[in-house]
Parts: structure tokens; C-alpha cells; sequence
């Protein structure tokens, strides 16, 4: 049985520990969060009476004899929490993307894993989404030929979604927390695993992007473009881009965060179009235009992936069950520290290309010039708390505007507590 300790119990806690809770090979013996109360109600929550709760997370890996660690806090303590644990001996890290702030912080926690032998796991669970799973068999049997073009539409709506802690969110509009933004940095970092996963692609030549802070705490609406490597001089050119909209008054139920993604992959023969995600489930997924998979192909369009299941959490709780395989089994977690890095490379991009407004090559996002701050990612100038007030006193407004257009529902409760 191994010994799982998390360090910490904010709101991804939620869907992180189910995998462990089904786990017949694991047991989470301790948690740690500085907000003691948050986690007296979590343990409360996940029915867990025998867990320990520690506010030190030094204390909680010094004491319990960890097998596994689960790494889920502010991006900035990425880095000095698994130089903790790897130097005290935990063998398995599990670290939430994105893998950190900084590339000189991804570098630092690869080294100190490879010194400890630690085997070092990046949490990116739409790897693990079962629609995105079937998607990448179709790609991969060459279902529409050789892949040319990705685009993924992320639309952040009016829900109703998962309540947050607003705390949640400070963090993630300072830059040397988070490392960039909430929405390309945090959860772009999701979008860019799929536009490299899905087109066998291992990372992009460059990026353009225009970047809006509509909302002085976003940034969206957004566009970003890339071109991946050539690989042959006769293979054609293939691109991708990526966008984030805000339609805050959009009725659109979500179990969990309030946004949802739209993909679309053209290939040399055919197109296929992967319908959402995070917010998988609702009411449009049980609707005929909108299966999980479309591909059109031949003149015929066929759909694909009706038999899965369309919930989100189960892209954590696969990602977990495959870590823990990997614990017992051996091999390599998904994702490795160097991917995890290539993933933040890239979540980089778009932001120097906005702040220099140019294009930013691939070579261009490393320690180095971190050091020598010729590519760092900016506070955006028009960002302050007051933008978050701003942001969330229109976001209940259009709820109430929503409410009286005959929106059903505005308080939300996880699935598995109803
Ligand atoms: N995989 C996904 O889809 C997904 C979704 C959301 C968040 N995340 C990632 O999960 C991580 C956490 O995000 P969140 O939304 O749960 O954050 P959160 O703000 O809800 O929770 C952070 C928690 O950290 C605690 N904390 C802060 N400093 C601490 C310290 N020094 N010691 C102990 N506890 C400390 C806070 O009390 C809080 O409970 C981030 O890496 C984020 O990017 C992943």
C-alpha cells in the first residue's frame, strides 16, 4: 500500500484526491494546507476520519514516510516544495501543472529529481480525458490523413459553474506567483499539452498573439498562433492557434470550472472536431449536434466516442491510477519534468510576443534570458485587485440578467454530492 501525503487542500484538492480514494493500492495518510479550517472541511468532505492534517508541510514529509506526494499549491512554491520532498526521500512527486513560475524553476526541480532518484510526474490531466484519449487513437490510425492544422476555442462563460475561493484567483494574477496569467499561463498550459499531444508534435517553431485585458484581470479575449517545425522540407507547413473568449452571460451549466473547450484538427484528407471538456456532460453533450467526436471524411461524416464517458473527472482520476502504476510498475509518468518545462515554454510565448509584439521563437524562452529579463512575462499594466472586483461585480450582474432571461439554476453542487 503506498503512503500519499497532499500538500494542499485548495480547490483542485476536490477532483485530485478521487483518484486516491478508488485506489486499492494507495492510502492518503496526510494532508497539508496553511488554512487549517479549509482543510478540516475538505477532510470532512472526502470522508476521510484517519487522515492527518498538518499546516507544515515539512513536518507533514519528515514524519510520515511518504510514497507519493501530491505537489497542488500557488505555482512559485512548485519548486521549493519538491526540493523538499526529493532531498527528504519521497520517491514519487506528483506536481500540478503547470511544473512552475519560471523555466529556471522547471530546471532546478528536473535536476534535484534526477540527483534523488525521484520520479517526477506533471500533472496535466486532459492527457487522460477519455474523449481526448479516443481522439488521439482516430489521429494516430490516420483517420484524417496527415495533421496540418490545430485550433482550440476555450469559452469562459456565465455558468453556473463550481463555486471558487476568490483567493484562489489573487494568486493567479501575479505574475510571480503564477508565472503569467490565470487563463493562457494556468489554464492555457492544458490547451498546449493538446496542441502538441494530439499533432505528434513535441514543440512549435513560433507564436504570434494579441493579448486583451477586457477585464484587467484576464487576458481574454486572446489569440494566439503558431507554426509547428518543419520536419521535411517537402512536408507542408502546419500551424495552430488558440483562443480565449469571455461570453459571460452565456447559460451554460459546468460541474466544474466555468469554461468549456472546442477543438478542431484538419488534416490532409479529412477534419475532425472534438466537442468540449472541462464542462463535458451537460446539457449540450446530450444533445445530437454535438457528439464527442466528429470527423468528416470521404464525403461522410461519422461521429465517434458516444460510449464514453463525458465528465471531467475522470481525466484525474485516470491521471492518478496511471501514476500509481507507474510507482508499482515502473516507467515514465505523463508528463515527464522535460515536458512539463516544454509546456511552460510555450504557455510563455504568447504573453512576450504581445509585451515586444513580435514574434517569439522557441530558444528564445530559457533560464538565461530569464536571468538577463529579455523574455519575462510582465504584470500587464492595466492589471490591479480593483480589475477582479470589476470582473466579478459584471459577472453577477449578468447572472441576475441571466436569472430573469429564465436561467434555471444559480447555485451550483458538485454531481457526487447530490
Ligand atoms: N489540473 C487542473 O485542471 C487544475 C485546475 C485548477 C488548478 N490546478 C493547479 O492546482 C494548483 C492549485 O490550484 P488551486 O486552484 O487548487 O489553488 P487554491 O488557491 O484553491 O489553493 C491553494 C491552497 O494552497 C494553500 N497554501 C498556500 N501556500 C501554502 C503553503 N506554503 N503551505 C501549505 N499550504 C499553502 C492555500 O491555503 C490554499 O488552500 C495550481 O498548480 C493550479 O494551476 C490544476
Amino acid at each position: 500500500m503506498l503512503r500519499v501525503g497532499s500538500i494542499v487542500t485548495g480547490d483542485i484538492a476536490n477532483l485530485n484526491v478521487l483518484g486516491y480514494l478508488n485506489s486499492p493500492d494507495t492510502e492518503l495518510v496526510a494532508v497539508c494546507d496553511v488554512n487549517n479550517q479549509k482543510m478540516v472541511e475538505k477532510l470532512q468532505r472526502w470522508g476521510l476520519r484517519t487522515t492527518k492534517a498538518y499546516t507544515d508541510y515539512k513536518k507533514m514529509v519528515d514524519k510520515e514516510d511518504l510514497d507519493i506526494i501530491e505537489i497542488l499549491t500557488p505555482h512559485h512554491l512548485h519548486y521549493p516544495m519538491t526540493e523538499y520532498c526529493a532531498n527528504a526521500g519521497v520517491p514519487g512527486i506528483s506536481v500540478q501543472k503547470p511544473m512552475a513560475h519560471t523555466i529556471t524553476d522547471c530546471v532546478k526541480m528536473i535536476e534535484i529529481c534526477k540527483e534523488q532518484n525521484v520520479k517526477l510526474k506533471i500533472f496535466e490531466n486532459f492527457r487522460f480525458y477519455p474523449v481526448y484519449l479516443r481522439a488521439k487513437e482516430l489521429l494516430d490510425q490516420g483517420i484524417i490523413g496527415d495533421l496540418l492544422n490545430f485550433r482550440i476555442i476555450t469559452v469562459l462563460l456565465g455558468g453556473p459553474a463550481m463555486p471558487r475561493d476568490l483567493e484562489s484567483l489573487k494568486w493567479r494574477i501575479k505574475v510571480d506567483m503564477c508565472g503569467g496569467g490565470p487563463l493562457i499561463y494556468d489554464d492555457g498550459i492544458h490547451k498546449f499539452s493538446m496542441a502538441l499531444w494530439l499533432m505528434g508534435e513535441e514543440r512549435v517553431e513560433k507564436v504570434y498573439s494579441w493579448i486583451d485585458y477586457f477585464t484587467a484581470v484576464m487576458e481574454a479575449p486572446s489569440t494566439i498562433f503558431w507554426k509547428y517545425p518543419s520536419k521535411n522540407p517537402d512536408d507542408p507547413p502546419k500551424y495552430g492557434s488558440m483562443e480565449f473568449k469571455f461570453s459571460a452571460n452565456l447559460y451554460y451549466p459546468s460541474n466544474y470550472y466555468d469554461c468549456d473547450e472546442f477543438i478542431e484538427i484538419t488534416g490532409t484528407k479529412g477534419m475532425m472536431w472534438i466537442n468540449q471538456c472541462t464542462a463535458g456532460g451537460n446539457f449540450l453533450s446530450k444533445c445530437p449536434q454535438f457528439p464527442p467526436i466528429v470527423v468528416y471524411v470521404d464525403g461522410e461524416v461519422k461521429s465517434y466516442g458516444e460510449d464514453l464517458v463525458r465528465d471531467w473527472r475522470y481525466s484525474f482520476i485516470n491521471s492518478t491510477e496511471h501514476f500509481i502504476k507507474v510507482m508499482n510498475q515502473g516507467g515514465e509518468p505523463i508528463y515527464t519534468g522535460e515536458q512539463g518545462k516544454d509546456l511552460c515554454i510555450f504557455a510563455k510565448m504568447p504573453y512576450i510576443s504581445q509585451q515586444q509584439n513580435r514574434s517569439v521563437l522557441w530558444e528564445e524562452i530559457n533560464p538565461e534570458n530569464e536571468d538577463n529579463r529579455s523574455c519575462v512575462v510582465e504584470e500587464p499594466i492595466d492589471a490591479d485587485q480593483s480589475g477582479l472586483t470589476n470582473f466579478y461585480r459584471r459577472k453577477m450582474k449578468d447572472l441576475r440578467k441571466g436569472l430573469k432571461q429564465g436561467l434555471k439554476h444559480k447555485k451550483f453542487i458538485y454531481e457526487f454530492e447530490q
